[in-house]
């Protein structure tokens, strides 16, 4: 769906969506309106039980007086609630109500109170109709016309069409590195298997990235053991991809951010082979990957001012007579070595070698993972929060503070000491499981052992977050994307200035 700015207009036909407030007070817009109407969308106010709470919406078909066929009137609560994501939130429910139309105007009108510009209010609400707009349907050849969403463009009227616009403009590109990242985590394995996922992330070398791949061969003369261990399985031969974006003014530090993703393109646990219920799932678990890749899109497209550096370890995890055993011991390109107790726990061993290779070559500053790594996290904080473990507070602090202004929120689990004696081997330097016991913590306190002393590090748990079974505010049912507006958001707000 496109998105257009135009100066508000009540002529039009189809579908007008106006704003009301608490307790039902219509804006201008929808004041007007009411007149054109003689008095229909007041009656209709007060007797559907509307009052203009933020979420709630209200749909009057056939109105007289007017050339529209459907009004829309959205919720939007008190003007000071109404924030960034109250807006976009707004947005995603009005996509529910305009999907099916031909043609749809949204007017925004200034709202009292609030601490968000007309322009602000109109480019977020217009990122919230998008972000909910997604569909992956290019597997469904049968779907009839009429079940299938058919707005094509959606026309934001405003008093200042350019300066709306010019505020949607960095969200749209954000949107495609959304929607990258959701077909990605969408595709079934058969399809994006490494080499598929490293051919899909090719096409971003048109934004300005500049793509570096490392082949099994090249892994192995890197000394990779722990990421070739996981593939050894597959017919699927594994894949680095390192995607660069170099943004930074020439003053800056010339250090990059690093963004590492588990890419495991399909998790079968391998010879500690996983039960037959839900293991469809494990076609998502190259959602770190996924979202490393949607990210770079984002930033390139938005040609953010910094360095960044987006690094996807890509292996299928598979049972063969080729498959690692459980209680094989392999080397990291590290050094360190791993006793494979479960080969069910592959994630760290990818990202073992990933990040490794990662600091040795591109000497990060601060370096942060995604990976849907444990079901611990999943026991641990449900579907609602990203676990998020960090050597540093102030990374810590920052991450945190982006997840709630992007809705994507986080919360910090420790990492201690205390948890080693669980992953102790009796031959290796560590053992890839700890037990039941704090599943989570003893996974991030592996990954540790693979950070450099100097490098501010935080690892993002994000099984949890990386599909949803619901419907969400701003997110359809599937892949979510989370990730990328949380990561996004860090790097516009402390990573890109000064
Ligand atoms: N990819 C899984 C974790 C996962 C589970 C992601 C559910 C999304 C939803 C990971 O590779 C895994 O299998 N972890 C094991 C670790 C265990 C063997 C120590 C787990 O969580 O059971
Ligand atoms: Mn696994
Ligand atoms: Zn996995």
């Amino acid at each position: 769906m496109r998105i257009k700015f135009v100066s508000a207009q009540l002529k039009q036909k189809g579908t007008i969506a106006v704003f009301v407030s608490a307790k039902g007070s219509l804006l201008s817009s929808a004041t007007k309106l009411n007149e054109k109407t003689q008095g229909a969308l007041k009656r209709a106010t007060s007797n559907e039980g509307f009052s203009g709470a933020a979420g709630q919406a209200l749909v009057i078909n056939s109105p007289n007086g007017v050339n529209a066929s459907k009004i829309v009137l959205v919720g939007i609560g008190e003007g000071k609630k109404l924030t960034i994501s109250a807006a976009q939130a707004a947005g995603g429910k009005l996509w529910s109500l305009i999907e099916k139309s031909n043609d749809a105007v949204l007017i925004v009108d200034p709202v009292q109170g609030s601490a968000l510009s007309v322009a602000e209010i109109a480019a977020n609400m217009a990122y919230g109709v998008l972000l909910k707009s997604y569909r992956f349907d290019k597997y469904r050849t049968k779907e009839k016309r009429k079940d299938k969403p058919t707005l094509r463009t959606l026309s934001v009227g405003v008093r200042d069409p350019a300066k709306a616009k010019k505020a949607f403009d960095p969200l749209q590109k954000i949107s495609n590195g959304v929607f990258f990242t959701r077909d990605l985590v969408s595709e079934p394995a058969n399809i994006l298997n490494p080499e598929n996922f490293v051919t899909k992330c090719r096409a971003l070398s048109k934004l300005g990235l500049k793509m570096q791949v490392l082949t099994e061969t090249q892994m192995k003369k890197l000394g990779m053991g722990a990421l070739l261990g996981v593939a050894q399985g597959s017919a699927n031969s594994p894949r680095i991809l390192a995607m660069k974006w170099n943004g930074a003014p020439q003053a800056r530090e010339k250090r990059p951010i690093a963004f590492i993703g588990k890419g495991v393109t399909f998790d079968s646990g391998g010879i500690s082979i996983k039960p037959a219920g839900g293991m469809e799932d494990m076609k998502w678990d190259m959602g770190g990957a996924g979202v490393v890749a949607g990210l770079m899109y984002a930033l390139a497209a938005r040609k953010a001012k910094v360095n960044a550096v987006g690094i996807v370890g890509l292996v299928e995890n598979m049972p063969s007579g080729t498959a690692q055993r459980p209680g094989d011991v392999v080397t990291s390109m590290s050094g360190q070595t791993i006793e494979v107790i479960n080969t069910d726990a592959e994630g760290r061993l990818v990202l073992a070698d990933a990040m490794w290779w990662c600091q040795q070559k591109f000497n990060p500053h601060t370096m942060i993972d995604l990976a849907t790594l444990t079901g611990a996290i999943i026991i641990a904080l449900g579907y609602h929060h990203a676990g998020m473990f960090s050597n540093d507070d102030d990374l810590s602090l920052k991450l945190i503070d982006s997840g709630k202004s992007t809705g994507e929120l986080l919360w910090r689990m420790p990492l201690a000491a205390e948890y080693d004696k669980q992953v102790k081997s009796q031959i290796a330097d560590m053992k890839n499981v700890g037990g039941r016991d704090a599943g989570s913590i003893t996974a991030a306190q592996i990954l540790q052992r693979f950070i450099r002393g100097d490098v501010k590090w935080a690892h993002l748990d994000i099984a949890g977050v990386t599909w949803t079974n619901e419907n969400k505010p701003i997110v359809p049912r599937g892949g979510t994307g989370f990730g990328v507006r949380l990561l996004d958001d860090l790097v516009a707000r402390f990573y890109e200035k000064g």
